[in-house]
């Protein structure tokens, strides 16, 4: 269960302040999935940042499972970055000299997942991803988009997170592989009970969401 209340954001620029999150509130339930709709620039990166501690917010809270997560220490907050949240990019970012199945091995060991049961935890979540085991070995530039991206979310549900947040993952790919991407997420969000953010300009995948929002000048307002 996430809890979001109140969630300010301001950077001060030279060409002056720019309201990138204004007073944010909504709560998702484990295994929904939700959508975040909004122009470019509207604020829908920095919503996602500041619920993944990438960046902190001005004022506000984020509970997450009944943590705030304002409590957190630095450990605290290294180890929800690393086991508690998972991140899905539009540009995949796998690291590129490594093999689908190592860039899933090195997010389990981020998260300390015991050494000798990560080789069985990769492969579970390769065949969780619907990617042949002879896809494993080949590096990212080896791999279509949509593969990369499957290993990509892979690697955000490796060490089983309850909150995913995907920033555009389909705004790379074709239609078709979108879509097989977007029907992925809903089925781990729904087997693994996780909170899904997808924020994504497509009305068409926003429509598939359990609920939707869009973002205007950083405010978020739930729509129909
Ligand atoms: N690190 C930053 N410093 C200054 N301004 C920023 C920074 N990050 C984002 N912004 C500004 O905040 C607003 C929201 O940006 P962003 O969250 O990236 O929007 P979106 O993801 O919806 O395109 C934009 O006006 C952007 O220029
Ligand atoms: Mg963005």
């Amino acid at each position: 269960m996430l809890k979001v209340e109140n969630l300010d954001k301001t950077f001060r620029t030279a060409a002056g302040d720019v309201h990138a999150v204004q007073n944010v509130s909504f709560e998702a339930k484990d295994g929904e999935v939700v959508a975040i709709l909004g122009a470019s620039g509207s604020g829908k990166s920095t919503l996602l940042s500041l619920l993944g501690l990438l960046d902190a917010p001005d004022r506000g809270s984020i509970d997450i499972d009944g943590t705030q997560l304002a409590i957190l220490d630095s450990a605290g907050r290294t180890r929800y970055r690393s086991s508690q949240v998972g991140f899905v990019f539009q540009q995949f970012n796998l690291i590129p000299n490594l093999n689908a199945r190592e860039n899933i091995k090195l997010a389990l060991e981020f998260a300390h997942w015991p050494k000798d049961s990560r080789d069985q935890r990769a492969n579970e979540l390769l065949a969780m991803v619907g990617l042949d085991e002879s896809k494993a070995d080949r590096r990212p530039s080896k791999l279509s988009g949509g593969e990369q991206q499957r290993v990509a979310i892979a690697r955000a549900f490796a060490a089983q997170p309850h909150l995913i947040l995907a920033d555009e993952p389909t705004g790379s790919l074709d239609k078709a592989t979108g879509q097989k991407i977007v029907d992925l997420l809903r089925e781990i969000a729904s087997t693994q009970n996780a909170t899904v953010l997808v924020v994504t300009h497509d009305e068409k995948i926003a429509k598939q969401a359990d609920r939707r929002f869009e973002i205007e000048d950083g405010a978020l307002k739930e729509i129909a």
